[in-house]
């Protein structure tokens, strides 16, 4: 974009958003133009901050008349550098995060209606308030938007009981890349009335619109609960431990999420305030939650399905959390685990998934592979294996070697890659492609899906102007 063309545009955007809802002055967000692992760093034309659906709607119309790229910036805490700016400066960035109302809870209909830039935090007590439960739960709840849940299609520690985003979600609030509005609001369970639409946009990254709000499907309160920590006799049980609790807890499973034992060590040697509920003698351990919106005697369940479980050999020790102060305390260890990588150094991070019968094998083999190719490397390998998606992550403690390890990230990432392929999974189980992983896309999706996808992308955003780069090739 000529300096020209730029001075043009920031009046009339200025126009649109008055002086609250636009800056230029890069110093003061420079947070916003770099992505949560500080792998990614852009430059931006602006950063706009609009307070209404209609504020958007018009920016849109602007930069669509110009060409001008939109990143849409929810939380800022993906995975993917999705909404990080190239480094052009030409981009403009738009914060989502002014756009924080509740439109509505209907807690007869158990759906409420809520803005993009509302934190998932923040959905959750709403739906609590009205004793309700909105059961999407990530680690990041306090600082990621529901916009930015729903544009990756977030998944997080209850997908085996809830689903993704998109089991999530009864209608949506979208403005296209023309500016123009399409209300999917909708509160109804069954509506049958041709494409789901919204489901095109839940998981769509940025690339065919912002998500400005959407009706959200509330469950009853949560009024029984029972946590354990469980340790394993190998990585089978796992699986066979998930079995029997699914088989005799029913639909009360919320969350099964595996931590191997390097993960519990990182986390207690890293980040202050976590211990480890039992002794670290075995490799894998899990930690499982049964809940109930019925008063029920859920501990009871829970202790009886893990007696059978010592008494089969499946599983060696286990604590079942006797408090609210103890159940905090084994969550706290299990979404530790991202800061206290973080903080070991830097990582080769996968997020895969393979169907959940087959997670035990690929894990064995996956590991063999990483130890043959980087054995002075940490395997922290943990994840929500309940629905069969894995955090395969390689960590790296010596300072020194940093760039050398990092620069080992292609060959590492093939082999994974190449093996989740054969295992029939999937190469982004969560997190969604962004721009960090756009070629990996094109070279695992089959031609015909990537066809139709540039077909709908071609459809909605004929300029290109959402998103540019995230998801395909520019
Ligand atoms: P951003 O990072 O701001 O944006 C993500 C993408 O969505 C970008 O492409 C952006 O352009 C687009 N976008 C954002 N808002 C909108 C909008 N309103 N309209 C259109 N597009 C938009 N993820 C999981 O799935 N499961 C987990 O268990 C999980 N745990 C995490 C734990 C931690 C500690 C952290 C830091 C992250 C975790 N994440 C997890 C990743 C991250 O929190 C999710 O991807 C989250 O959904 C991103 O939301 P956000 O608001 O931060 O989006
Ligand atoms: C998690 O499940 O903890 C996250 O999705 C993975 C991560 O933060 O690396
Ligand atoms: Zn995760």
């Amino acid at each position: 974009m000529s300096a020209m063309a730029k001075e043009a545009l920031l009046p009339e955007l200025h126009q649109i958003l008055g002086e609250q809802g636009l800056q230029t002055d890069a110093a003061l967000f420079a947070g916003a133009l770099t992505d949560h692992h500080g792998k990614y760093r852009g430059r931006a034309l602006a950063l706009a901050l609009p307070d209404s659906t209609a504020q958007v709607a018009a920016v849109l119309r602007l930069c669509h008349r110009h060409d001008i790229g939109v990143v849409p910036q929810g939380g800022n805490t993906g995975y993917c550098g999705g909404a990080t700016p190239d480094e052009s400066g030409t981009q403009l960035l738009l914060g989502l995060q002014r756009l924080r109302a509740i439109r509505s809870v209907d807690a007869a209909n158990f759906s409420m209606t809520v803005e993009a830039g509302c934190l998932l935090a923040e959905v959750q007590q709403a739906a609590a308030d009205a004793d309700r439960y909105f059961p999407l739960q990530l680690g990041s709840a306090g600082s990621c938007q529901i916009g930015g849940n729903l544009a990756t299609n977030a998944g997080g520690l209850n997908v085996l009981r809830f689903g993704m985003c998109r089991d999530l979600v009864l209608g949506i609030e979208v403005v296209l890349p023309d500016g123009s509005l399409c209300n999917a609001l909708s509160g109804l369970r069954k509506n049958n009335t041709g494409y789901d639409l919204k489901s095109l946009f839940i998981g769509s990254e940025g690339t065919l619109g912002v998500i400005t709000a959407a009706t959200l499907k509330l469950w009853p309160r949560q009024r029984s609960v029972a946590t354990a920590f469980v340790a394993l006799r190998d990585l089978d049980a796992a699986i066979e431990l998930l079995t029997l609790l699914r088989e005799t807890a029913g639909e009360t499973v919320n969350s099964y999420e595996l931590l191997p034992r390097p993960a519990i060590e990182l986390v207690t040697q890293q980040v202050s305030g976590t211990r480890a509920p039992l002794p670290a003698e075995e490799d894998w351990y899990v930690l499982c939650e049964l809940a109930s919106s019925a008063v029920e005697p859920l501990d009871e369940l829970l202790q009886q399905a893990l007696l059978i479980a010592s008494e089969t050999g499946l599983v060696r020790d286990a604590s079942i959390a006797t408090s609210e102060r103890q159940r905090a305390e084994f969550w706290k260890l299990r979404e530790s685990v991202p800061a206290a990588q973080r903080q070991f150094g830097p990582s080769i991070k996968h997020d895969v998934s393979v169907p959940i019968s087959q997670l035990p094998a690929f894990v064995r083999e996956a590991s063999a592979r990483v130890t043959q190719l980087a054995p002075q490397d940490l395997l922290v390998c943990y994840g929500h294996v309940g629905d069969g998606s894995l955090h395969f992550n390689i960590s790296h403690a010596d300072d020194a070697a940093n760039a050398a390890f990092l620069a080992r990230e292609p060959e590492l990432k093939r082999a994974i890659h190449e093996l989740t392929m054969q295992y029939d999974g999937s190469i982004s189980a969560e997190h969604g492609i962004g721009r960090l992983k756009v070629d990996e896309l094109a070279r695992y999706k089959s031609a015909q899906e990537m066809t139709l996808m540039r077909a709908i992308k071609q459809q909605l955003d004929p300029r290109g102007i959402m998103n540019p780069g995230k998801l395909f090739p520019r």
